[in-house]
């Protein structure tokens, strides 16, 4: 058969300030991107995933002042654990953008120059509040009123009153084409978060102040030496960075417009209405869909934050129960595009209930009646209706229902449908009760072990983007060859006789999800 050439994916997330370490609402993100990234690569498409830090600014520069050190001493220390959170949690990117790296600088000059060279930026004074913490210039009118009338912005975060001269985007004349844009269906979602911008832009949009001239800590504004670069425009444009613009490089022409902006939705009015402002001025096709998920919220729906002192460390997290076992609660547990919660009681209780007494036993009990009654070995057999109904069960779960709900982003319910399918092999091996079968119908046990078998490399299969290792670990144990993984062959019915042909025995199996403990430390 002819493959046709793969579709290419392009996916990125926000990337992160470094002015501290990673917490959970970071790692929820990657490992969604993650997901996807994995997913899209099952499909069979060319994906491309990036991620990284964003490392300019006020922020990072009040941060290292703070604490009498480089804004670049600060970045390097803190990106670092962004990049090796990627490496425990499993997120495989393709690359990790520093935004402090040259090929950055020039990419965000490149815009500039494109913007400028559009007619779209002029010199002024900028006199206004700014939010240093959301990096964002605010109107008096979005401010609200905090303890002891101190104003704060529409995040609560405190507001400076800043005048200073700077270079200007005419972000007014995108009005009408960004309003088209945001009523396009699909481009934003989940869809409620649309009117939100819209309101925004239809009560009329003000140029952008896009330079500041008061600190240096930034990528320098091509021919005005004494300006840096609004740190979201350059940030926005790592977008582009990582594809090799300006250059006309194979991956740009490949990847660009991006696919999927995964970002949290604090930050949907600078994806969703200044990015593509940018673009438009540079002449550049705009990302294909922007996609704010909801916020991971600490026990009790509160706010995490330092000095509640309920911060989750996702490394300690990952340690705690494991990284697939991490990985499946933040998807399984929050409705994407909702905010949630975590706790540990809540992790400990789904990855028992759902991966080690379930999915776990499930695999558990089928490989070891194989290795144990059967010595291992593999034949083929005839199926029964009860057989029958239950591998069309769990395939229609793993090659429809599945990859139709995570092309919706919606991994929740796709992992569901996934599970109920795990819950009907379950329900079977009890009705059948091979263990009966052994003394009465040796024949029919075998049969229903071995669709069992069958049922477990579905569920095995489509269940990889969200357990790695833990799925790769059970295919392992399944005989099922690293070529043989991709979504396509969820189509090959043959694999079990072909595989029955090598001669493959099922060794004696070792538990994949092994029940988790409350850790006496996160107890209470
Ligand atoms: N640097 C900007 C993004 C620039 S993108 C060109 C930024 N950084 S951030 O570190 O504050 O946030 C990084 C990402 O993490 C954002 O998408 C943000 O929404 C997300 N989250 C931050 N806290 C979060 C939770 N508690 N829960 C889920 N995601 C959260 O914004």
């Amino acid at each position: 058969m002819a493959e046709s050439k793969p579709t290419p994916y392009y996916i990125t997330t926000a990337i992160s300030y470094p002015n501290g370490r990673p917490h959970i609402g970071h790692a929820y993100e990657a490992i969604a991107a993650d997901v996807i990234a994995r997913f899209q690569r099952l499909r069979g498409r060319k994906v491309r995933f990036q991620t990284g830090t964003d490392e300019h600014g006020l922020k990072m520069a009040r941060k290292a002042h703070e604490q009498s050190r480089t804004p670049r001493d600060l970045a390097d220390e803190m990106s670092n654990y962004f990049l090796a959170m990627c490496d425990a949690l499993n997120v495989k990117y393709d690359r990790f953008i520093r935004t402090v790296e040259e090929d950055h600088h020039r990419a965000s000059q490149a815009i500039w120059e494109r913007m400028q060279a559009a007619g779209d930026l002029y010199l002024d004074r900028y006199e206004g509040w700014y939010s240093i913490r959301d990096e964002a210039y605010y109107d008096e009118s979005e401010l609200i009123e905090g303890e002891g009338g101190a104003k704060l912005s529409p995040h609560q975060t405190p507001v400076e009153w800043t005048v200073e001269e700077s270079w200007f985007f005419r972000l007014s004349k995108y009005q009408d084409r960004l309003l088209d844009l945001l009523k396009t269906p699909g481009f934003l979602e989940p869809a409620s978060r649309a009117n939100e911008m819209i309101a925004f832009v239809e009560q009329g949009l003000r140029d952008l102040s896009v330079s500041r001239t008061s600190f240096d800590w930034g990528v320098k504004v091509p021919g005005s030496d004494n300006h840096v670069m609004y740190v979201w425009v350059d940030a926005l444009t790592n977008y582009l960075t990582g594809l090799g613009f300006p250059a006309d490089t194979e991956d740009m022409r490949n990847f660009w417009p991006a696919d999927l902006h995964l970002i949290g939705k604090d930050i949907v009015r600078f994806h969703t209405i200044y990015w593509p402002a940018f673009l438009m001025s540079a002449d550049l096709p705009l990302p294909k869909k922007v996609y704010g998920h909801g916020f991971l919220l600490a026990r009790g729906g509160e706010k995490m934050s330092k000095s509640a002192g309920n911060v989750v460390d996702p490394l300690a997290m990952a340690e705690a129960f494991g990284v697939d076992a991490m990985r499946y609660f933040l998807l399984r547990e929050v409705a994407f595009g909702q905010d949630g919660s975590y706790s540990p009681e809540a992790i400990v209780s789904r990855a028992n209930a759902e991966l080690a007494n379930s999915f776990g036993n499930l695999a558990q009990r089928t490989l070891s009646m194989i290795a144990k009654n059967m010595d291992g070995e593999l034949e083929a057999f005839e199926t029964n209706e009860a057989d029958d109904a239950l591998l069309s069960n769990v395939a229609d779960a793993c090659r429809n229902v599945l990859p139709t709900e995570f092309e919706n982003l919606a991994f929740s319910t796709g992992i569901e449908a996934w599970m109920r399918a795990v819950y009907a092999c379950n329900q079977y091996i009890d009705e059948q009760a091979p263990w009966t079968l052994k003394k009465t119908n040796s024949e029919r046990m075998k049969a229903v072990l071995y669709t069992l078998f069958m049922a477990l490399r579905d569920l095995a299969i489509a269940i990889q983007p969200v357990v790695p290792e833990k799925s790769a670990d059970l295919l392992n144990q399944l005989g099922v060859s690293q070529s043989e993984r991709a979504y396509s062959h969820l189509l090959d019915t043959q694999w079990y006789l072909r595989l029955v042909d090598t001669g493959f025995t099922v060794s004696k199996p070792t538990p994949i999800f092994p029940r988790l403990e409350l850790p006496e430390e996160v107890e209470g």
